[in-house]
């Protein structure tokens, strides 16, 4: 398994990075972290759901200001995964848990895209794939597609992450009727906490190409016919289910079931620095 080539459709790229990168970034911009040590942090990642999970995630990438930051954690991350087999790679960045600390939207897409850039002379292909925060308002991530317009030549695609439960997709269906519009890709978070019901939303409302986790499609039989008629890969987290109490143990993982169902279900990383893996 270790020696066989990968694809990696499901990264957030501010969740690979490491308290050791977090530390060093925070130095170098004359930042004080919240915790004293690597281990401190480390300690810290016990989530009992996405939530708990979210609030960390959302501290730790507040060390990220300049463009160089943005290109050494994607950088870091590409050396790492080139390591595992990683020959292809569809990261998720998050702009608004960026642009919100007033860091310009060019800093992170640019520091991203030239690392993914130098990769690909390595043989690592890649694509970009823009996330709203769910939690936000439909005119935050309007804002947002904005902002990223300059940019579309280095984004090939749309999805929506962050709390899930209570922000459910069609919240969000006119800023992705124009995305799709704009040619770009349509993917969704769903089904990881939410009901299958913001499952159906992603594939009627969004019109997603991917679902991103869709655990929860597998309560309902009829969407699981659906999405295997539709031919959708699921981009499922074993890890971040585990870590995040969507799973009781790694035994009880439905993966095996949603292969048994038809389904095209990926095994990916999520947020490898917080939960594992890789
Ligand atoms: N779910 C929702 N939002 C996220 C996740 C996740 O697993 N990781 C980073 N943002
Ligand atoms: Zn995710």
């Amino acid at each position: 398994i270790a020696a066989l080539p990968k694809a990696e459709l499901h990264l957030h790229i501010e969740g690979s990075l490491e308290p050791e990168m977090m530390f060093a970034l925070a130095q170098r911009n004359g930042l004080k972290l919240a915790f004293d040590s690597v281990e401190a942090i480390r300690a810290a990642y016990e989530f009992s759901n996405l939530q708990d999970f979210l609030d960390i995630y959302y501290q730790g990438m507040a060390v990220l200001l300049t463009e160089q930051d943005f290109f050494d954690l994607t950088a870091a991350y590409l050396h790492r995964a080139a390591a595992d087999g990683v020959r292809h790679v569809e990261i998720f960045f998050d702009p608004q848990g960026h642009t919100a600390r007033g860091v310009p939207f060019a800093n992170v897409v640019g520091g991203i895209a030239r690392a993914l850039a130098e990769a690909e002379q390595r043989g690592i292909t890649s694509r970009l794939i823009m996330c709203f925060l769910r939690h936000l308002s439909e005119a935050e991530a309007e804002a947002t597609l904005d902002e990223a317009l300059p940019f579309l030549a280095l984004i090939h695609g749309v999805g929506l992450d962050s709390s899930e439960v209570g922000h459910p997709p069609e919240k969000f269906a006119r800023v992705f009727a124009r995305a799709r519009g704009l040619g770009l890709k349509i993917v969704a978070h769903a089904g990881e906490e939410g009901p299958p019901a913001y499952v159906w939303q992603a594939l009627d409302v969004l019109g997603v190409d991917r679902i991103d986790h869709g655990n929860r499609a597998l309560e309902d039989d009829a969407l699981v016919s659906r999405i295997v008629a539709d031919n959708l890969t699921l981009t499922v987290c074993p890890l971040s289910n585990l870590k995040l109490c969507v799973v009781r143990d790694i035994a009880a993982h439905p993966l095996r079931r949603m292969l048994a169902a038809g389904l095209r279900a990926t095994v990916n990383s999520d947020d490898p620095a917080y939960f594992g893996g890789y």
